[in-house]
């Protein structure tokens, strides 16, 4: 059975089917492609940024990219970082037969299918032949996720293989491509990751208006065909989205379940498609909030209230030691962080990443005008 939480999270990440914007990051990767493919030499891009920004589906952009540029684009897991076979069978997963020099002298013939080497200890030098033959980007989003390997044994072999393949010399060139929360690039420090070239970063921030617009405008008229004009449909729902690309999502889906085929639009569906919209929003936020205490949740909004939108983490950390430990405040700041419900840009400065996220925690966690906590509600009504 389709569980309807997954399903939703589902449709609303991942690849984006009429993609806008990003010009700048689109570009600086077409750079990064040639210049390492130009001068045979391998470099590093996280995408780093908070839930929805639209990590995923940059990345998806970058993959098509690299292949239409005849790059071979393999995407890792965990266990393909530490396991030999796993990473073998990733790389060998989408190959055309082509014929791949080895360094130890072997000539092989890669099949997509069915082929395992003999030796199971030849495994890590096939690796590196593959990733030798072609250029080649090795793509690893939620990168943040690395923090949860919790084996010595394990890290250490991931940390490993970073020492071999990050900066590889390779002679047709090597990009690793990295995508993952605030926390990414700390993470991948204690991995040995640490000399991203200046311009390697790319700190996701909301699109601009005019691709939220287009985004929105091509659910209409590309996926709806509706005859009639978008102008004041696009006007209502970017009054809600923030720039959001997951929040623009929801609504795009609202409008796919709400509108026919080809129908035109009128205000009663404008309605229906607001109210689904803002209610995906919630529902959006309230998740970011999961497996967080109600009273903690009371306590990182009025240590949010009494700083300013943006502020320092230490200063967020003080409000929170007035009723935690000065441990406990650190971990909740934390937990917060990696779940996205605070984000830290390239300069180093805190924010709520979305204002609405902001407002949606004031009003329902915010301690100037209490609402009556779920559990007591329940005892008024009776
Ligand atoms: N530039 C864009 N144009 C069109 N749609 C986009 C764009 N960026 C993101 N989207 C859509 O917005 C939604 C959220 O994006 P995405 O899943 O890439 O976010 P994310 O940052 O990877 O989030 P998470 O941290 O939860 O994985 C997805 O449905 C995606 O297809
Ligand atoms: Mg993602």
């Amino acid at each position: 059975m389709i569980d309807f939480e997954d399903y939703r999270e589902s449709i609303e990440r991942g690849p984006a089917k009429y993609f806008h914007g990003r010009h700048q990051e689109l570009k600086a990767f077409k750079g990064l492609l040639h210049e390492t493919s130009q001068k045979g030499i391998g470099s590093s891009l996280l995408i780093q940024g908070p839930p929805g920004v639209g990590k995923t589906a940059l990345i998806e952009e970058h993959k098509k990219e690299a292949s239409l540029q005849g790059w071979q684009v393999v995407d890792l897991t965990i266990p393909s970082l530490y396991d030999p076979k796993e990473l073998f069978r990733r790389l060998t997963k989408n190959q055309k037969a082509h014929d791949v020099q080895t360094t130890f002298g072997v000539d092989l013939k890669i099949f997509n299918v069915g082929f395992v080497p003999k030796h199971i200890e030849e495994t890590p030098y096939l690796n590196e032949a593959i990733i030798r033959s072609q250029p080649t980007c090795l793509v690893l989003d939620e990168a943040q996720t690395l923090e949860l390997i919790l084996s010595e044994n394990h890290r250490d072999k991931v940390a490993d293989f970073f020492r071999t393949y990050h900066n590889v010399l390779s002679e047709k060139g090597f990009v690793f491509l990295f995508g993952g929360l605030s926390t990414t690039k700390d993470v991948l420090r204690q991995f040995g990751i640490s000399r991203f070239n200046t311009n390697c970063i790319h700190y996701l921030e909301p699109i601009e208006r005019d691709a939220e617009r287009s985004i929105i405008d091509d659910w209409l008229t590309k996926e709806i065909k509706t005859p009639s004009d978008t102008t004041s449909w696009i006007d209502q729902i970017t009054q809600r989205t923030d720039r959001w690309p997951r929040h623009i999502q929801s609504y795009s889906n609202a409008i796919c379940d709400f509108l026919e085929p080809k129908e035109s639009l009128t205000h009663h569906t404008l309605k229906q498609v607001l109210a689904y919209g803002d209610d995906l929003k919630l529902q959006y936020y309230e998740q970011r909030c999961d497996g967080i205490s109600y009273q903690n949740r009371q306590l990182i909004t009025s240590a949010m209230e009494s700083l300013p939108p943006c502020f320092d983490q230490e200063d967020f950390i003080s409000c929170l030691s007035k009723r935690l430990s000065k441990e406990d405040a650190r971990m909740l700041y934390e937990t917060i962080l990696s779940k996205g419900i605070i984000h830290i840009d390239q300069r180093g400065i805190s924010s709520v990443p979305i204002p609405s996220f902001r407002s949606f925690l004031i009003e329902e966690y915010g301690q100037e005008d209490p609402k009556t906590p779920p559990f007591s509600s329940g005892l008024a009504l009776e």
